[in-house]
């Protein structure tokens, strides 16, 4: 990795720690002494509004309201609730985006409602390294529509956008790599040729600011349980344009997306707006996890968490260019062109990143050999960068990691 000419110190790190306008929030989270987490782009921190809001939705609202929290507790509405309060974060109307099932259910909704958009026009555009259900469900939605689906290298895909494409399907943030791409000019050359466009937000939400009405995209999914910190297989999002609404067709029509649910009628006749996104009955539980650890951004100026993101990410590439050596840098430099994340690479990834998490600092790891470290700035130090790279050193100086219980794969990584 690249050598700086200047050595960082401790007292550099404190004094970025002294200056940082987030610090205070820090204290909305609840994580475990001793441990650094570097994790919450797979499952975020566990807010402390969410336990208390969760016994009072059990005990009260479940074990005493019984059925009658539908209407009493508000619970039918929080589809669009939690949907309405993800939407400042994303750069979009609280009318644009609604809380509902998986990102991969989502995808499979709004590639199929995009495609019926484009009637004429088959092929669906995406990136070769993009994650795994991104690339599964477009596979999914091209066989069953007798669409196609042209996977193709990052740097290939503005050129790829042509008269043919129906549809561009990126993740905005790269899972593995963190490379974040221009969503203006993606948008912009998708519609200069009729396509549209969906973007996969799972690295975004939460992590940086985006602007999906700035860049007048089309529709947007994007996961609860990484930057929000709704908790594990916490319910995800879904955006579509304002404009989009009065077309949008989506396949999985069930009974919540119908305009008159509780008059049980025969035929299917869509809601208006967002609503039709809805399938079945909401995950109650995880849309009120995810509406109380929602609290944590109140009053965060994103453009502030985008600052110490970057400083943060920033920081931690160069005290592993100061500290480390036999690693590789998998993300970029820019941190224009970076997200929330730094990925080092080694060909021992996986035992140095389980010797890590025997310490404390918990990342992970993504075959074939990248060490993933998120960095979710609304609960951490630039302190807690110092120490993470400081063991990472220590595990490396010490050889710590060719124990044999580091060697063994898990089912998760
Ligand atoms: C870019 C991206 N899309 C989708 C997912 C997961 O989708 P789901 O929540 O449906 O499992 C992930 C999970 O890590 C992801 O990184």
């Amino acid at each position: 990795m690249n050598a700086h000419t200047k050595t960082i110190t401790r007292q550099d790190v404190a004094k970025l720690d002294a200056a940082d306008p987030l610090a205070h929030c820090r204290d909305l989270f609840q994580l475990p002494e001793g441990v650094i987490y570097l994790d919450g782009n797979s499952l975020g921190a566990l807010p402390k509004s969410v336990p208390p809001r969760m016994s009072r939705a059990i005990e009260q609202e479940w074990g005493v309201g019984l059925i009658r929290s539908w209407n009493d507790a508000d619970w039918y509405p929080a589809p669009q609730r939690v949907g309405g309060r993800i939407a400042p974060l994303i750069g979009a109307a609280v009318d644009e985006v609604i809380a509902a099932d998986s990102t991969s259910v989502n995808l499979f909704k709004v590639l199929v409602a995009a495609l019926r958009m484009r009637p004429g026009r088959t092929r669906i555009v995406g990136e070769i390294g993009n994650f795994p259900t991104d690339v599964y469900v477009a596979s999914g939605v091209a066989e069953l529509m007798n669409a196609d689906f042209v996977a193709l290298e990052p740097d290939a895909v503005l050129d790829a956008i042509d008269e043919r494409v129906a549809i561009v399907s990126l993740t905005h943030v790269n899972y593995k790599t963190g490379r974040v791409y221009d969503m203006a000019e993606i948008t912009r050359r998708a519609h200069a040729v009729g396509a549209l466009v969906v973007w996969d937000l799972c690295h975004t939400a939460g992590a940086m600011p985006c602007d999906l009405n700035g860049a007048q995209a089309d529709f947007a999914v994007g996961c609860g349980y990484k930057y929000l910190n709704g908790g594990p297989g916490a319910p995800a999002f879904v955006y579509v344009a304002k404009r989009h609404h009065a077309a949008l067709h989506q396949p999985l029509t069930g009974w919540h997306g119908h305009a008159r649910p509780f008059e049980f009628v025969h035929g299917y006749e869509p809601a208006p707006g967002m609503d039709r996104m809805l399938v079945g009955t909401a995950s109650q539980l995880g849309l009120i996890s995810l509406e109380a650890a929602l609290e944590a951004f109140d009053g965060v100026d994103m453009a502030v968490l985008r600052s110490k993101s970057e400083v943060m990410t920033d920081l931690f590439i160069r005290l592993a260019d100061q500290e480390l050596t036999g690693f590789g840098l998998a993300t970029p430099r820019d941190a224009a062109t970076r997200g929330s994340q730094v990925s080092l690479t080694h060909p021992e990834g996986y035992a140095i990143m389980q010797a890590l998490i025997a310490r404390g600092v918990i990342g992970d790891f993504r075959a074939p050999n990248i060490l993933r470290f998120g960095f979710a700035v609304l609960y951490l130090s630039f302190d807690d960068v110092w120490n993470a790279i400081a063991t990472l050193k220590d595990i490396m100086d010490t050889k710590v990691w060719m124990e044999p219980e580091f060697q063994q794969r898990k089912a998760v990584t």
